[in-house]
């Protein structure tokens, strides 16, 4: 055995509806695509037809012996217009979630990954004032439709990736470039969360549940940001605003409901506890200099250029519980790497389970980014993180290396000579 995995730490994937279901086009990605604007010029109406291969596509993972599966549900389908709601795209999430748990998968439902219906983007999206209110009033009828059948709970996916790419760089729909509706998202996000984090537990305890049967929190992108030089004050200053814009107020807001600028406080958010466990999608560490971030130019990087930095995971979970708590489990709700080869990624995949499994941090699951390949936002199909292989013309799924090494490691708790000398040896990364 090369290192057996940590105790008890379960194993699995992480989608997004919109990434992999095809066949909406009531989402405001589906038009920008149909705008042109993504930059392969593929649309998220084609993805992996999950919508209609969900079954298939569960029993693969049951194959691989997959233990958790964190996915999304698109609200833009079961509120296709204000206050309208189709009861038939609940019904087909209630088939595919009772399908999951009958094969042995424990799903995590994300309510927010990214996407809004058309009506609500174009209302101003999460910077109307009404917001929280929308929301709730969508996350309350998932909940009365699904939560007897659902334990654990994302509220919102990444606000930081959305706000900053949506409201502050404007290169995602709405391509807004404005500071003010920037703070209004992070207002509103921060609200919706607290609200939904009551609302859940309040409607689950009424459906019996007790209290610890119900997990909910919300699913931050963290990033390690590292001074270029180590010994320069200025890139120490501008390293520690970066983080504290980027990721450390926001994800204190939402877990607290401790309101500082970018985040201001809205109504029905009193100091609290507003999660059930610590969640983490890390990708990545950024070197910075000045205003915008870089990369170290000696270091591994995936095929989008991003830096390959195992430990930075390990920072982070230490950093949080530190913060918000050691009684808290840390959950990595996602992370992966985008390889297009997967030349690799089983590497990566070993690296970063031995880096959990060998150090002391509370983390107890591993939601791997992503099952299949699918709709990588502004990259389109042409940018593949999953660990099985998608031909988007035939819908057809090929387990790919890092997918067999990842199911040898579950079902032997840890990673066996066989599995290194088929899958890792020769898996190597490049600068
Ligand atoms: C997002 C995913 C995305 C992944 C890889 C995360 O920021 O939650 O939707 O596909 O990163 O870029």
């Amino acid at each position: 055995m090369k290192f057996k995995l940590k105790e008890g730490l379960l194993l699995g994937t992480a989608t997004a509806a919109t990434q992999i279901e095809g066949g909406d086009k009531n989402n405001n990605w589906y038009r920008f695509a149909e705008e042109g604007k993504v930059d392969d010029q593929t649309s998220p109406y084609r993805a992996d037809d999950h919508y209609n291969l969900w079954r298939e596509d569960i029993d693969l993972m049951a194959e691989m012996g997959l233990e958790i599966y964190r996915f999304g549900i698109e609200w833009s389908r079961i509120e296709p217009e204000r206050d309208v709601f189709d009861e038939s795209a609940l019904a087909h999430y209630r088939e595919e979630i009772e399908y999951m748990r009958s094969k042995g998968v424990r799903p995590m439902l994300t309510l927010h990954h990214f996407t809004n219906p058309l009506w609500f983007e174009d209302m101003g999206a999460w910077t109307h004032k009404d917001a929280p209110d929308i929301f709730l009033n969508f996350a309350e009828r998932v909940v009365d439709y699904l939560g007897d059948i659902v334990d654990d709970y994302i509220t919102i996916n990444e606000p930081n990736v959305y706000n900053l790419n949506s409201f502050f760089y404007g290169t995602w729909p709405p391509e807004h470039k404005s500071l003010s509706e920037f703070v209004k998202v992070f207002s509103n996000m921060t609200a919706s969360h607290v609200r939904a984090y009551n609302m859940i537990h309040q409607k689950r305890e009424r459906m019996g549940k007790s209290r610890e049967q119900t997990l909910v929190s919300f699913a931050n992108h963290l990033r390690v940001f590292e001074p270029e030089n180590k010994k320069s004050l200025w890139h120490k200053i501008c390293a520690g605003f970066t983080s504290y814009m980027f990721q450390d107020a926001i994800t204190e807001a939402m877990m607290t409901g401790k309101c500082r600028f970018p985040v201001m406080k809205r109504k029905g958010v009193k100091s609290g506890k507003y999660y059930d466990f610590i969640g983490i999608n890390y990708y990545s560490r950024s070197t910075v200099s000045g205003i915008a971030d870089g990369i170290r130019e000696d270091a591994y990087h995936n095929d989008l250029g991003w830096e390959i930095y195992h430990d930075g995971l390990i920072e982070l979970s230490n950093k949080l519980s530190e913060k918000y708590g050691r009684e808290y489990p840390i959950f990595v709700t996602e992370n992966g790497t985008c390889d297009n080869t997967d030349s690799f990624r089983p590497r990566f995949i070993y690296d970063q389970l031995k880096a959990i499994s060998e150090t002391d941090n509370r983390i107890e699951r591993y939601y791997h980014w992503s099952f299949t390949d699918n709709f990588e936002w502004r990259e389109g199909e042409a940018a593949r993180f999953g660990i099985v292989h998608v031909n988007y013309e035939t819908q057809e799924r090929t387990v790919k290396n890092s997918g067999k090494l990842y199911s040898s490691v579950i079902k032997n708790k840890g990673v066996t000579d066989e599995a290194y000398s088929s899958f890792v040896e020769n898996s190597n990364y490049r600068k």
